[in-house]
């Protein structure tokens, strides 16, 4: 599959009354944390690359490095910011000796301050899309979306999003204020969004921002088994499904995909993009995956995924291989509750 040449990727709007996004977005949390050193002149590269392809959601959060990832992206933004739409988050609060334990934070003042944090950090007078990044158990979700609506008021905010909720969270702040976007992790090994969530999403006129659509690279052959492949202060080292027994059992299941890659003359990371942007048309709703990268040439190997269209015969190798994975998402001291 090209990667050359002449590229732009198709816009979407995102969500009913959102913005038009490039169908595919740019997951910036590598950058500056959570996948092991980084280089912040490549960063900017990659950056470039993906806005001349025609990518313009950039997605970060106040958690990322600390604030260090909203930073990053302040040059970036400044030189671009009509033509880029810049999403961030809020509401985990890190412990910054150990970043597997956090709490979650969504009452009023803390969104209040939350944002002004993130303003001065990403440089800018306003955010294009703010989300609840996980839900605060000890704060009714209308409360914190009523907070985050306060801030479109103001105009602080232009769109509200939420990421990791149920079906009946989302038409809960729904219908306090419009949700242009939900971000949840949705890929080839992860499925669970299609049992509800996606339905909401539909429903109240949002689109659905799958993240990790690479499952944090596994499903592109990066790595074989965190533990023994990535530095050691990567955190898929403790995701259980990327290391030891369970890594190896899941390994076994990339031989569909490969098989599904050699017809298209594609890579790995392509197909399970590809299956990823074919579930906007299976369920009727805009999606816009956030693949993650540091390099500009997977920016150009991801964007041109948009371009295979896949048969029901690859889907019917593909579709049962989320059944079969073992091992959770998350360790349970940072499952989404
Ligand atoms: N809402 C949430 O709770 C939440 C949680 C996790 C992530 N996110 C967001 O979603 C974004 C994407 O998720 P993610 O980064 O966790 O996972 P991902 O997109 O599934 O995978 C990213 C990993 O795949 C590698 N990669 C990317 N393209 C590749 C290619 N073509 N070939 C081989 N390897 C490739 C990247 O390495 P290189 O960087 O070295 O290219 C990186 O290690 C994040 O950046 C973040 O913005 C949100």
């Amino acid at each position: 599959m090209t990667t050359t040449g002449t590229f732009r990727l198709a816009t979407v709007r995102l969500g009913r009354g959102g913005p038009a996004v490039g169908v595919q977005g740019l997951g910036c949390m590598g950058m500056s944390f959570a996948y092991g050193p980084t280089d912040t002149s490549e960063a900017r590269a990659t950056l470039e690359h993906a806005l001349e392809r025609g990518v313009t959601l950039f997605d970060t959060a106040d958690v990322y490095g600390a604030g260090a990832n909203e930073e990053l992206l302040a040059p970036f933004i400044a030189a671009h910011r009509d033509d880029v739409v810049v999403a961030t988050k809020f509401g985990i609060v890190m412990d910054p000796q150990d970043p597997t334990r956090r709490t979650v934070r969504g009452d009023r003042s803390y969104v209040r301050g939350s944002i002004e944090a993130s303003l001065r950090r990403l440089g800018t007078d306003h955010v294009d899309l703010y989300y609840m990044h996980r839900r605060d158990p000890a704060v009714p979700i209308e409360e914190t979306v009523a907070a985050m609506a306060e801030l479109v008021a103001e105009g602080k905010v232009a769109h509200l999003g939420l990421s990791e909720v149920t079906a009946d969270e989302i038409r809960a702040a729904a219908a306090v204020h419009p949700i242009a976007a939900v971000q949840c992790e949705w890929s080839l090994f992860s499925r669970g969004v299609e049992d509800g969530v996606v339905a909401a999403v539909r429903e109240t006129g949002a689109a659905l921002v799958p993240y990790s659509p690479l499952g944090r690279g596994f499903l592109a052959g990066l790595f074989h088994d965190a533990e023994e492949d990535l530095h050691p202060a990567d955190l898929r080292r403790i995701l259980p499904r990327y290391t030891g027994e369970a890594a190896r059992s899941n390994q076994a299941l990339l031989s569909p995909l490969r098989h599904v890659a050699r017809r298209h003359g594609a890579t790995l990371g392509q197909i399970a993009l590809a299956w990823v942007h074919h579930q906007a048309a299976r369920h009727g709703l805009p999606v816009v995956p956030i693949p993650g990268t540091r390099r500009p040439q997977r920016v150009a190997e991801n964007t041109a995924a948009t371009r295979i269209a896949l048969t029901p015969d690859d889907l019917s190798l593909l579709d049962p291989l989320a059944a079969q994975v073992v091992g959770a998402r998350y360790p349970g001291t940072l499952a989404p509750s």
